[in-house]
């Protein structure tokens, strides 16, 4: 299976490079500084020249607060950009699945959302890559849009390493317990991503570790499971006001995936294997 990957730099993408570096596929893995999605030439050229079977876009501007001030950007990159790698694919007869998000969502349901739950995002990154999902459709039917929600991993920023550093310096904590969601090990999404190409995989997809939690909950289970003595206390989202509204409830319904017979993990699992491989990690760079 030959690939060509966009975001390779990223907090997926780097676990997408491992996945398919460990099954010896051919890989083309690009970070913007190789091909930025918005110059429709360049990307044209990547994926002429590359000539993959797949595409796997998880490049995107994915800085949620930051959207809200660089609303071309936001554009510009994950809708236009998504457009120009699904024309170029169309180009080259090669197939494509892209990553998309639970902020597509307005959060106003209370049970897990559905392939077919009409979008409504409820600020410009969801809207952006909300927007991007219905273009990509209309260009390349056969495409694969994958959701997927809360990422955490060993390649860069994310929930757990931010709560492991405050942990580690301060008595207590204070963490949003109004917002619902799946957490997803990158980990464990890259390999369910490689099947689902296997798999010859088309249309909306729902891919997160199973189970759900609150941000607090998710919180209190990763100073649980690394034993600091801090507290984590819970708050709401209007006490700690950000630029961007989150939805209060994104659990993604995993129906979809499990009609390919691929099942995730639970979150407390992926999570237990994140903090031992991340011990592990930082054993080796202290010897
Ligand atoms: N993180 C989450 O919790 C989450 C949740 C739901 C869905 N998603 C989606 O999952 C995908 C992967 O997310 P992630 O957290 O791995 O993202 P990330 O860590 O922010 O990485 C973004 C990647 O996109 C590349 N990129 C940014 N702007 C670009 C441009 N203009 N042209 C080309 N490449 C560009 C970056 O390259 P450089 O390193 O060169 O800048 C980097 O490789 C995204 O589509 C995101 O929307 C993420």
């Amino acid at each position: 299976m030959r690939v060509t990957l966009f975001g390779a730099s990223g907090l997926l993408g780097q676990d997408l490079v491992r996945e398919l570096s460990r099954e010896h596929e051919p890989l083309t893995a690009l970070s913007s500084k190789d091909a930025d999605l918005r110059d429709r030439a360049r990307v044209r050229t990547v994926i002429r020249d590359s000539r993959p079977e797949w595409i796997l876009l998880s490049a995107a501007y994915t800085d949620v607060d930051g959207c809200e001030s660089n609303r071309d950007r936001a554009f510009a990159v994950n809708c236009e950009g998504a457009v120009n790698v699904a024309e170029a694919a169309r180009e080259a007869g090669s197939r494509l699945l892209v990553l998309s998000t639970d902020y597509v969502f307005d959060g106003a349901k209370r049970s897990p959302y559905q392939t077919t739950d009409p979008r409504n995002p409820t600020g410009v990154y969801g809207e952006s890559k909300a927007r991007a999902e219905e273009r990509l459709l209309e260009i390349l039917p056969e495409v694969c849009i994958v959701r997927t929600s809360w990422l955490f991993g060993h390649a860069g920023k994310c929930f757990p390493a931010t709560i492991l550093k405050l942990a580690s310096t301060r008595p207590e904590i204070s963490v949003v317990n109004d917002q619902r969601g799946s957490p997803t090990f990158t980990r464990d999404l890259a390999t369910a991503l490689v099947r689902l190409c296997r798999a010859d995989a088309r249309g909306i997809v729902h891919v997160t570790n199973s189970g759900n939690c609150t941000w607090y909950e998710f919180g209190t289970e990763i100073v649980r499971a690394s034993g600091l003595p801090c507290v984590v206390k819970p708050v709401t989202t209007a006490e700690f006001p950000r630029p961007a509204r989150r939805p209060a409830y994104s659990v993604l319904s995993p129906e979809s995936l499990h009609a390919y017979n691929i099942h995730m993990p639970d979150w407390q699992d992926a999570l237990r294997r994140y903090l031992e491989s991340a011990s592990t990690a930082s054993m080796v760079s202290t010897v």
